[in-house]
């Protein structure tokens, strides 16, 4: 019994110390350092308009008309912009890495691939349809060619995602019950 309550005493006292070390400077093991111990920790500022914007993006886009404002991208849609680059831009830009675009030489004149104002109103479905089978197919200019053989599905389905991403004015996915549609 004596054994149990000395027991006792001595576990009461430490958790009864260890509680006010926790609260106290006795919790400082070393008190010879600063707490940050000596580290000047600085934010460094991102440079906007580089290939990457920090923190679960994949790749960015500066926005066409506002060069001040970086649209970040997600996987899907950097992957979009990767086939944008490669087979779009040429018609769909005014500018290329390699220089100027051919769009001014087309005719009709391609829309810029951010024009909201033609690509809101299409569906994604209207967008895989002409980029698949080409302008002919769909009652449009044959100069927009097929791209159903030379793309994957998925390579449509991501260059129509950055196509969303970039447009201006921003598109608005349509509310699910517009989405389903029983005609189509
Ligand atoms: C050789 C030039 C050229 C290339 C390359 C090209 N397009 Fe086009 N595209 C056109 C032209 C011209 C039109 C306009 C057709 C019309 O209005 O009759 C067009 C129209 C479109 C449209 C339909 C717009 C509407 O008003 O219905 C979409 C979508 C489109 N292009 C997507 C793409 C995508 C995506 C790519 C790359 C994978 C691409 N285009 C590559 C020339 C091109």
């Amino acid at each position: 019994m004596k054994l149990i309550a000395i027991y006792l005493t001595v576990l009461l006292g430490c958790l009864g110390f260890a509680a006010y070390a926790g609260r106290s400077s006795a919790a400082k093991p070393c008190w010879c350092w600063s707490h940050d111990q000596g580290l000047v920790i600085t934010k460094v500022p991102h440079p906007k308009g580089t290939e990457y914007i920090s923190y679960g993006s994949y790749g960015s886009e500066v926005d066409w008309n506002n060069p001040d404002h970086v649209i970040p991208l997600n996987y899907s849609q950097a992957q979009g912009k990767r086939v944008f680059d490669g087979q779009c831009i040429w018609c769909h830009a005014d500018a290329t890495p390699a220089g100027p675009s051919n769009r001014s030489n087309v005719t009709p004149v391609p829309p810029l691939m951010n024009d909201g104002s033609v690509f809101n109103m299409l569906s994604d479905k209207e967008l895989q349809r002409v980029i698949a089978l080409g302008g002919s197919a769909v009652g449009k200019s044959a100069m927009m060619p097929p791209y159903g053989k030379s793309l994957t599905q998925e390579d449509i389905q991501d260059v129509i995602l950055y196509t969303r991403a970039i447009a201006a004015p921003t598109y608005q996915r349509p509310s699910i019950w517009k989405r389903i549609s029983w005609k189509k």
